[in-house]
């Protein structure tokens, strides 16, 4: 019998690499996901991607076969494995994470969400070095999350005030997370007062994200996304094509843009617009450019009765 697991990917909002180091972070699932499927079999793995994408033989890339072993175990050797990955891999949008999720749901693991965590970090250190442990949690919690690590990682589900459009994108070539978390760490050793305050306006622009989520106010996610934007520029996370796509998001009508993911060379990117008619000519221009880019809308959603305002 046929077992099959799934997991979206992710866009990361606010809080990329100071996450890492502590800071508040926002992200938000894709409408696009990994599905696993499992059949009794003799350890074949049948990898099937989206058209135009490719898994790239990079070093740091994760090599979906690795995850596949240290997720699934013992049951690798006795399984025949289909993976639809539905996530573009090595862009930031967390194909690796979702790969990782997808597959252990397949594998019949815990349904509880922090021990399923728990189980996903392991898997996914095969891809990152460090990792803060985001992107599992989003594609476990599946909703949009507010998400912190200090001594323990804090997972809290966002209320999403009104309607929201999010234009996101791929731009110029991703060269794997971890040599880029290492490179941030290094100059965090150089310079420990001026890029610990940096990380924590990347807090703050994440707690204002957040408050514009809940408030339904895209105006004031787009000051505090180009907020971190600027930032990570300062850290040089930015590469040209997405610098690029950043100012014709904004010029086409966005709010605000910014990369997301490791960033570096190049990768993600997410622009909020005011409305569906805005994230077309958003869409439009990104495409003009050669960019890869789609609208992911999010309903009102209120957590734990929340109200909104
Ligand atoms: O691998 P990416 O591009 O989704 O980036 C993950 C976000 C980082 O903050 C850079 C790393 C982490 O583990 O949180």
């Amino acid at each position: 019998m046929a077992v099959r697991g799934e997991a979206p990917g992710k866009i990361i909002l606010f809080g990329e690499h100071a996450v890492v180091y502590g800071a508040a972070a926002v992200a938000l699932p894709l409408t696009k996901s990994v599905k696993v499927t499992l059949r009794p079999g003799a350890g074949n793995v049948d990898l099937r991607i989206p058209k135009g994408a490719e898994v790239p033989a990079h070093h740091n890339a994760a090599a979906p076969v690795a995850l596949l072993e240290r997720a699934l175990g013992d049951a690798f050797a006795t399984h025949d494995v289909r993976v639809e990955l539905g996530v573009p891999p090595m862009a930031g949008f967390g194909s690796s994470a979702a790969l990782a999720v997808a597959a252990l749901r397949a594998a019949g693991a815990p349904r509880a969400k922090a021990k399923l965590l728990e189980r996903a970090l392991d898997v996914e250190s095969v891809a990152h070095g460090r990792p803060s442990g985001i992107d599992p949690a989003v594609a476990i919690w599946g909703v949009p999350i507010r998400f912190q690590r200090t001594d323990r990682i804090r997972v809290r589900a966002l209320p999403i005030g009104a309607p929201l459009h999010l234009v996101v994108g791929t731009a110029g070539v991703h060269g794997g997370t971890a040599p880029v978390v290492a490179r941030i760490g290094e100059t965090r050793r150089r310079a420990p007062a001026l890029i610990g305050r940096a990380m924590d306006a990347l807090g703050a622009a994440a707690d204002a994200g957040a408050k514009g989520l809940a408030r339904g106010d895209p105006a004031l996610i787009g000051q505090a996304m180009r907020i971190a934007q600027g930032i990570l520029d300062g850290f040089g996370l930015v590469g040209p094509e997405v610098r690029d796509a950043v100012r014709a998001a904004e010029g086409a009508g966005a709010l605000g843009a910014k990369m997301s993911g490791a960033g570096g060379t190049g990768g993600a990117l997410v622009a909020v617009c005011a409305s569906e008619r805005d994230a077309k000519r958003v869409v439009r221009a990104l495409r003009g450019l050669g960019v890869r880019a789609w609208i992911e809308r999010y309903g009102v959603s209120l957590p734990r009765n929340r109200s909104a305002r």
